[in-house]
């Protein structure tokens, strides 16, 4: 019988989510700093006599189990693109919050994808399985690729970003998810009200800072938590006012940065060190004002076979 393959694929931070107008397509132009962190989902893949999904972890009831998850629909691509039958089962550890910001269904589609791969022997090119992955969700391809990079499009073209040194990062988990198309339509809504204009075609190509690749590149912590920004945030706290009150802990109890992570609900704050992270995730904790906070570091590596 053929070994199971596991992989691990890591969450994500947007230290940067510039948000451009709304394509035709439904989609927005980004300009989207990814920041892998080491928070990670676990897919096993092992073969059986038609496609199964299963989950396990703390939110696993919420993870769905039909054709709809991203990992069952990544063994899918793959095995049309090979003329394969997708028998195989694959097993999901969630530790990734769901539906929180931190692309863990992103995650579940990579890790699938390299393990069936794995499993297989398609011997796809890794430019291949970053296809299939552009085709699955617009932050997958990073999922499967980790450390930093800039995505544009909406996401999925990527150039990679260098990183100096290890960042210290909190995520306060809240209770229950944010649909990321709802928190976009959102955004639009906010940006219509305002006057300015919701199209692409009314509103400027968004761009990288250069402050804040700059930080990246040279591993300066306080000048990173300066640079940050999330054009989502307003939308996911208009969506999600009580968000505010998670931010003001973490700030309160020495966080460098806070923000919301991706279209959220995750809030993610940027410490100075492992202690000062500590810190902040035991009062964020005390504060109520999450579900629970987790202490990570970045860059984590992409999608990786484990086992
Ligand atoms: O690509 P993905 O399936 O993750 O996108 C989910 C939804 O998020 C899209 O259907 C769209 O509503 C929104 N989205 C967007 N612009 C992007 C990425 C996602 O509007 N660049």
């Amino acid at each position: 019988m053929t070994a199971p393959v596991i992989v691990r694929a890591p969450a994500k931070v947007n230290v940067q989510l510039a948000v451009g107008g709304l394509r035709p397509d439904g989609f927005h132009d980004l300009a989207n700093v990814f920041l892998a962190v080491g928070l990670y989902d676990e897919v096993t893949a092992t073969p059986a006599d038609r496609l199964r999904i299963t989950a396990s972890g703390p939110d696993a009831d919420q993870v769905p189990l039909d054709e709809g998850n991203l990992a069952a629909r990544a063994a899918l691509a793959l095995a049309r693109r090979y003329g394969l039958a997708a028998d195989v089962h694959l097993h999901i550890a969630k530790d990734i919050p769901v539906a929180g910001g931190m692309a863990g269904g992103s995650a579940d589609a990579a890790a699938a994808l390299l393990a069936c791969d794995t499993l297989w022997g398609t011997g796809a090119s890794r430019a291949e399985l970053l296809d299939i992955c552009a085709e699955l969700g617009s932050d997958v391809p990073f999922s499967l690729v980790g450390g930093a990079a800039l995505g544009r499009g909406r996401g999925e073209l990527l150039e990679p970003v260098e990183t100096g040194g290890t960042f210290h990062w909190v995520f306060a988990v809240a209770d229950g998810g944010l649909a990321t198309p709802a928190v976009y339509r959102e955004c639009d809504r906010l940006r219509e009200a305002s006057g300015q204009g919701f199209t692409a075609a009314e509103l400027p190509d968004p761009e990288p800072s250069a402050a804040l690749l700059a930080a990246l590149r040279t591993g300066d912590a306080s000048a990173l938590a300066g640079a940050v920004s999330n054009d989502l945030q307003a939308a996911a706290l208009s969506l999600r006012p009580a968000l505010a009150d998670t931010l003001r802990a973490g700030t309160q109890a020495g966080a460098m940065a806070a923000l919301v992570s991706g279209s959220g609900p995750t809030c993610a704050f940027l410490a100075s060190d492992e202690n000062a992270a500590k810190v902040v995730a035991d009062a964020l904790i005390s504060s109520g004002t999450c579900r629970t906070a987790r202490t990570t570091s970045a860059p984590a590596p992409g999608a990786t076979v484990v086992g």
